[in-house]
């Protein structure tokens, strides 16, 4: 048996021994040894006397085992040196195995650290030319004392994946290069931006591996999150990402050269597989300039949880009833209610309880936040328009001017550009999910003002007529500035 084999046969009987909850509570999600190859594939491999390797959180040992393979082929009189950081007392047995395999390829002297390496990673000297890494899954808890140590690194994540990353991009030597799988959540979003600016400025990212099935990578672990590996090298910025994508971890991938502008910017990291997703991300980052907050208006979510309000609902209208409006009445871009829908499509409560969940009449932008499987489209939005104040459900989003209704013609033209084909192929891109969530919208980019009164002159019924439009107009006015 191979090193490999060996490595995953260690895998999967460490999994099996393993107590789901405790699994669970250390993120023990061990990569299946396709995977392995994947991520171990991805860096370059420095041609040096010396090569030192990490491996945060190394379980089993299966990425190690992978990485350190590549290397004695691709460079057989080097010396390699390897750390492998694993918390868990019960692994250390499977790991000190796999370390002592490795150490029979030659020249390759390893350390097993057996200790918490957030930690290990705040004190050490160590600097590493590659480092491998699937990092636990666990969300950090405000104000623990594991969250305040590592603010108190200057280290502000949600996530303990995140932690294991920032730590990592720290622990590299100049030129080392760190690649990791984890989930895609600190690609965009608030919660990773303060995260983000710091990876991005400390290493530059030249690869990219995404896979189209999002469940199947860890099939066997159970975890459904989906997983994106990201290779990036520290004090550099290549001019190209190479963006591999493979339906999962045993197919063959097809990669794509994407200049680094179109997948890293400012605010997010694009993943453009295809090339009709990067021509979405270069087509919206050269042609929609203005987020919510410099157009004036915001985006919240819609007040009424329907299994909170329930005695409040109803089916048919009763005296003094307001509209409660959801996805349901949001149709080929337009709202229309009631249309007869399952759930209720009436609201009515006591004045102090309805002041808290209504909104004032006016015209707003409502745009569902969950879309089915069948739809073609993933975002949806329709203009809201009444004398009356309203209800809106909580699986909408709905765009305001503090708390009161917008201009109609600004309403008009927003909802005609969440509409458009080139915002639903963006949003493909940027959003790692099928959720369309407020914070997703206050973070992109949308037309000026000007831009939206034209757009809000177009016929909203066809899709046709809005694609035509926002090509006319985000193009004419770009033109005439
Ligand atoms: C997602 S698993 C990956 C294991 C292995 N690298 C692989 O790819 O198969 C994460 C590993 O990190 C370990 N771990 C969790 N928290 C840790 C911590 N604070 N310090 C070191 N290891 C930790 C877990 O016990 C687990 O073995």
């Amino acid at each position: 048996m191979s090193l490999i084999d060996r490595a995953e046969a260690r895998r999967k009987s460490a999994l099996a021994a393993m107590d789901p909850s405790e699994q669970a509570a250390l993120g023990q999600y061990f990569t299946p040894y396709q995977a392995a190859l994947i991520i171990a594939g991805l860096p370059r491999i420095p041609q040096a006397e010396t090569i030192r390797l990490l491996d945060p959180g190394a379980g089993s040992g299966m990425l190690t085992a992978a990485l350190a393979d590549r290397v004695r082929a691709e460079c057989p009189d080097a010396t390699i040196d390897v750390i492998a950081v694993e918390v868990d007392k019960s692994l250390r047995p499977d790991l000190a195995e796999t370390l002592s395999d490795i150490e029979a390829l030659g020249n390759v002297k390893t350390r097993l650290v057996g200790e918490d390496f957030l930690t290990w990673a705040l004190r050490s000297e160590d600097r590493f030319d590659l480092i491998i890494q699937n990092p636990p899954y666990a969300k950090l808890q405000t104000g623990s004392a594991r969250q305040n140590l590592l603010r108190m690194a200057g280290i502000d994540v949600p996530n303990i994946y995140a932690a294991f990353l920032a730590l990592g991009a720290r622990l590299l030597a100049h030129n080392g290069q760190q690649v990791a799988i984890t989930p895609r959540s600190w690609m965009n979003g608030t919660y990773y931006s303060r995260f983000r600016r710091e990876f991005v400025d400390t290493v530059g990212i030249d690869g990219i591996h995404t896979f189209e099935s999002r469940s199947k990578v860890f099939g066997d672990t159970g975890v459904l999150q989906e997983a994106i590996v990201v290779s990036a090298t520290r004090g550099q910025r290549p001019d190209k990402v190479q963006v591999f994508t493979s339906h999962d971890h045993r197919d063959d991938a097809s990669v794509r050269s994407v200049a680094y502008n179109d997948v890293v910017t400012a605010d997010f990291i694009h993943v453009p597989a295809t090339e009709k997703d990067a021509e979405a991300v270069a087509w919206m980052t050269q042609h929609a300039h203005h987020t919510l907050a410099d157009l004036g208006v915001t985006v919240s979510t819609g007040r009424v949880v329907d299994f909170r309000s329930r005695d409040m609902l109803h089916q048919e209208r009763t005296e003094g009833a307001w509209p409660m409006v959801s996805a349901s009445h949001i149709r080929n871009g337009q709202t229309s209610h009631p249309v007869g829908a399952k759930k209720p499509e009436w609201f009515h409560a006591a004045p102090e309880v309805a002041s808290k969940l209504l909104v004032p009449a006016g015209a707003y932008v409502v745009i569902k936040r969950f879309s089915a499987k069948e739809e073609r489209r993933r975002v949806s939005a329709g203009v809201w328009n009444s004398d009356d104040a309203v209800a809106f459900d909580n699986k909408l989003n709905y765009i305001h001017h503090n708390g009161a209704g917008l201009e109609l013609p600004i309403a008009r033209g927003l909802a005609v550009f969440l509409n458009s084909s080139r915002l639903d192929n963006y949003f493909r891109v940027f959003s790692g999910h099928t959720q369309v969530n407020a914070t997703d919208l206050r973070q992109m980019r949308f037309p000026s003002l000007e831009q939206l009164r034209l757009l809000a002159l177009v016929d909203t019924t066809s899709q046709d007529t809005i694609d035509a439009a926002v090509e006319n107009v985000m193009n004419a006015v770009e033109i005439a500035a």
